[in-house]
């Protein structure tokens, strides 16, 4: 039995903790107002807001309910289209999105409505860029984004600033709740968490096949084979919030393989880290980042993971716990061949560690995609130099979607040793890289094409980083 807050009553399913919530909501709760699109995490139709109580207050985050397994609702509140409603009238939300046109048949209108009160729910200084960015991942097919971005604009500009100081205390919720974005019943949720019985998810109660699939954020998981794990044995890490954790000792970071992509764009660990903040808000979209890990994405393996391309690049070392013993293996040393990893079954990824960059240290993330947001990479790439006195000290670079796995460029990085940056340096890299790599013809494009775009991708790393020293004529 599985019991969560839904909307504003307390909620309880005898369904499998690997049932997805979508299902769920449409099925046995009756609440069809969350649409059903492409059951992948790609179109927003199906968006909701989970709220987790913290020590604290509630942090609520909008998701893709068809990629949200049921087990992560225990004990959380679970808000649909139908708990944002106001009782008699339309929310300021709502009545912008029919003033600016923003709607029209509206089968993507709730999954739009539930991603900007996430927004607002999870900022306290909401802008138009900040709008339109929670709205990337809602894909509509009739009205027209010009609309709906506007719309977005003219909700953030409405609403103004909160008075409060952080978006999880109760302060935010109440100044949501006079503003009218959320109806009053919110506001008696936390005590409504504290006192509800919800034993955590039971693995034994799901399965008896014996095999538990270790649940991050679920978002390769449950994208692609919800099916399959609907019956299995799941450990939520979710749960373990000491695997969640983004801190630095002494000059090291360390990163809980729990981590989201939204807690890294949070933390201040990631602040001055070249364009790497910007090129976080290029994965996925902001459902997919409340929940993916950078644990799932390493152990998932995927020769163009993002996280896995700038970890790489970072010369992370890995922390794998098996029981209560622990061993270390560099990221770059992690994969031998296409999703063949140094993990075994019984073992557990539980975070990593850098250097953290000092101002002799330059990095840079580039990615090319298809379409620009929601998009996985076609090639990718990430680079960090250590640079003294216009010599290079280090050199890390890494390249997704050239080989089975994500590779970190050996060759590449000796051969930049003790070089001066320059124009010829940036053409010895390039073709350096391009002579290490193999890449084969997939969907994403053919071998001679993936090569082009590494060596374009090498160039703009010297071009970002270093454009002074750089002669671009010469260079191209
Ligand atoms: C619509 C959509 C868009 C996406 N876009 C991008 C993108 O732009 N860039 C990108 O890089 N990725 C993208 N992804 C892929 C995915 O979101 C990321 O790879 C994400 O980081 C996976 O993390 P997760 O926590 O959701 O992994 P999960 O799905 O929970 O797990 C993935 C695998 O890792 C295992 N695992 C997870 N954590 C651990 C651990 N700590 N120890 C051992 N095993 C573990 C799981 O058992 C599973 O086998 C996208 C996915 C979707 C659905
Ligand atoms: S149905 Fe498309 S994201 Fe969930
Ligand atoms: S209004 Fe029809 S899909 Fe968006």
């Amino acid at each position: 039995m599985i019991s969560f807050i839904l909307n504003d009553r307390e909620y309880s399913t005898e369904l499998p903790a690997g049932a997805v919530t979508l299902d769920l909501l449409r099925g046995e709760a009756g609440l069809s107002g969350t649409k059903e699109g492409c059951r992948e995490g790609d179109c927003g139709a199906c968006t909701v807001l989970l709220g987790t109580p913290l020590a604290q207050g509630i942090k609520y985050m909008a998701v893709n309910s068809c990629i949200l397994p049921v087990g992560e609702l225990s004990g959380r509140h679970l808000v649909t289209i139908e708990g944002v409603n106001l009782e008699k009238e339309l929310s300021p939300i709502q009545q912008i999105f029919v003033e600016e046109g923003a709607s029209q048949c509206g089968f993507c209108t709730p999954g739009l409505i539930m991603s900007l009160t996430g927004y607002l729910l999870g900022t306290v200084d909401p802008d138009d860029i900040g709008a339109a960015d929670a709205l990337a991942g809602n894909i509509c097919r009739c009205t027209g984004y010009v609309s709906i971005r506007k719309a977005g604009k003219a909700v953030s500009l409405k609403i103004g600033y909160s008075p409060a100081e952080c978006c999880s205390s109760s302060k935010h919720l109440e100044w949501l709740v006079e503003k009218e974005i959320l109806p009053p019943y919110f506001l008696g949720i936390e005590n409504m968490l504290k006192t509800m019985d919800a034993a955590e998810p039971d693995a034994s109660e799901s399965s008896a096949s014996g095999k538990t699939v270790t649940v991050a954020g679920g978002t390769d998981l449950f994208a692609l084979e919800a099916e399959e794990l609907t019956n299995t044995d799941l450990r939520f890490l979710s749960r373990e919030t000491e695997m969640n954790g983004i801190t630095t000792q002494e000059n090291r970071v360390l990163i809980g393989a729990g981590a989201t992509v939204r807690d890294i764009l949070d933390s201040e660990v990631f602040y001055n880290l070249g364009n790497l903040e910007p090129s976080l808000q290029l994965i996925a979209s902001a459902g997919v980042r409340n929940r993916a890990t950078v644990g799932g994405n390493i152990v998932n393996a995927s020769p163009i993971g993002d996280l896995t391309i700038i970890f790489l690049a970072l010369d992370a070392k890995l922390r794998i716990s098996k029981g209560s013993d622990y061993r270390e293996v560099q990221l770059k040393d992690f994969f031998s061949d296409y999703k063949v990893l140094d993990l075994s079954p019984d073992e557990l990824l539980e975070g990593l560690e850098y250097t953290a960059p000092d101002f002799d240290t330059f990095i840079n993330f580039e990615k090319v995609a298809m379409r620009k947001h929601l998009d996985i990479a076609s090639v990718n790439s990430a680079a960090s130099f250590i640079v003294k006195y216009n010599r290079i000290k280090k050199a890390d670079i890494s390249a997704g979607g050239v080989a089975p796995i994500p590779l970190y460029l050996e060759k590449t990085c000796d051969i930049l040793t003790g070089n001066i940056i320059s124009t010829g340096t940036a053409r010895l890299a390039a073709d350096t890289a391009c002579d290490e790599i193999s890449p084969i013809d997939d969907i994403r494009g053919s071998a001679v094409y993936k090569k082009l775009l590494l060596r374009r991708l090498i160039l703009s790393h010297f071009i970002e980083l270093f454009p002074h020293q750089i002669d671009l004529e010469d260079l191209l």
